[in-house]
């Protein structure tokens, strides 16, 4: 399928992931409609957009089912991205996290079929994996999960196998692995490593890591969750759906790791600030120690091939920041 003149809804689209994804489908030249009530997503990240006669935004909550069902008229597709992120915050505010992501994730997922809504790709995350200690992580080998967040994304995914089940709706879900990119904001307690590493080693601030930075992550370059989403909103293949997908790199690095590229890459562009300090604080809890995808299945039935590495990402987003 071409997305072209398709009529796509993004839940979640003023975030992160969200804004990428709505950038790559008008360059394709699909009618896209953002869905998103700005709790963590930023009106800025969709200001370039606005003359865009393609693109429409709806500020409403997804706990709301009446805004749901009014945001999913004349839609095709989706992809639902709305969410509270951050283990953190779920561990603190449970009930918060669970309305959003598991009674919002209800909500759209209903509303899309009762409008006879066929396709919907939604964001799932590598937390569903909890504590297994196997490594690389493949779909059908999860462990206990850790916190309240992958409880609500492994409701999600079970949510989702029944609708398609019962309904016959083609969903698809995306296990993200640690993304990171352009618009990822890099403040607030509950701020991803990448983006606030960065900004305190340029602003010569103090970075604290959790632990002792040898914990590793399959850092995944934004661009290859947009290419997952749009792969999944155009695949014929009828065994994808019901179906959850690792969206990742393949490829593992530390912490400590990351800080070291970030370092060199901030040098090359004359943006390292050599006052920045490193500590190390205790581990976290509902972190897991290592996570490392196994993409074979992702290539196999959605066709997520030559996923960009995490250095060409890495030196992808830092240009976007510095040019
Ligand atoms: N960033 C990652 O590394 C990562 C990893 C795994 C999974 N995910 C998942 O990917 C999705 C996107 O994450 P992101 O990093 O872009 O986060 P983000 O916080 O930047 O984006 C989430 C968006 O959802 C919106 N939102 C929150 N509550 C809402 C509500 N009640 N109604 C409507 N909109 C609401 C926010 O305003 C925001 O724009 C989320 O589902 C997240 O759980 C992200």
């Amino acid at each position: 399928m071409n997305l072209k003149d398709i009529n796509v809804l993004v839940t979640g689209g003023a975030g992160f992931i969200g804004s990428n994804l709505v950038e790559a489908l008008l360059n394709l030249e699909a009618n896209v409609t953002v869905f998103d009530n700005l709790e963590t997503g930023k009106i800025a990240n969709l200001q370039e957009f606005e003359e865009n006669e393609r693109f429409t935004f709806i500020n409403g909550d997804i706990r709301d089912f009446d805004a749901c069902v009014n945001a999913v008229k004349g839609i095709d597709v989706i992809s639902h991205q709305a969410a509270l992120g951050s283990v953190p915050r779920s561990i603190e505010f449970p009930h918060n996290t669970h309305a959003v992501n598991a009674t919002g994730f209800l909500n759209m997922l209903h509303a899309a079929k009762e409008a006879g809504i066929k396709r919907f790709v939604y964001a799932s995350s590598s937390s569903v994996y909890g504590d297994i200690n196997i490594s690389p992580k493949v779909v059908g080998t999860e462990g206990n999960l850790l916190s309240p967040y992958a409880v609500t994304k492994q409701l999600n995914e079970q949510y989702a196998k029944v609708y398609a089940r019962l309904h016959g709706m083609e969903t698809v879900g995306l296990r993200y692995f640690n993304v990171f990119g352009p618009k990822q904001d890099p403040h607030g307690v509950y701020a991803a490593a990448i983006p606030k590493f960065i900004d305190k080693l340029m602003n010569g601030e103090e970075i604290i890591i959790n632990g002792d930075g040898e914990q590793t992550r399959d850092f995944t370059y934004v661009l290859n969750a947009v290419k997952a989403n749009i792969l999944s909103l155009t695949t014929d293949n009828q065994s994808a759906f019901g179906g959850v997908y690792n969206v990742a790199c393949g490829e593992y690095y530390s912490l400590n790791k990351v800080i070291n590229e970030i370092q060199q890459n901030l040098k090359s562009f004359g943006k390292f600030n050599n006052n920045s300090t490193i500590v190390h604080g205790p581990e976290r809890p509902g972190d897991v120690r290592d996570s490392l995808a196994d993409i074979t299945n992702t290539k196999a039935d959605l066709g997520y091939v030559n996923p960009i590495s995490f250095n060409a990402g890495m030196s992808d987003y830092l240009k976007s920041m510095f040019s």
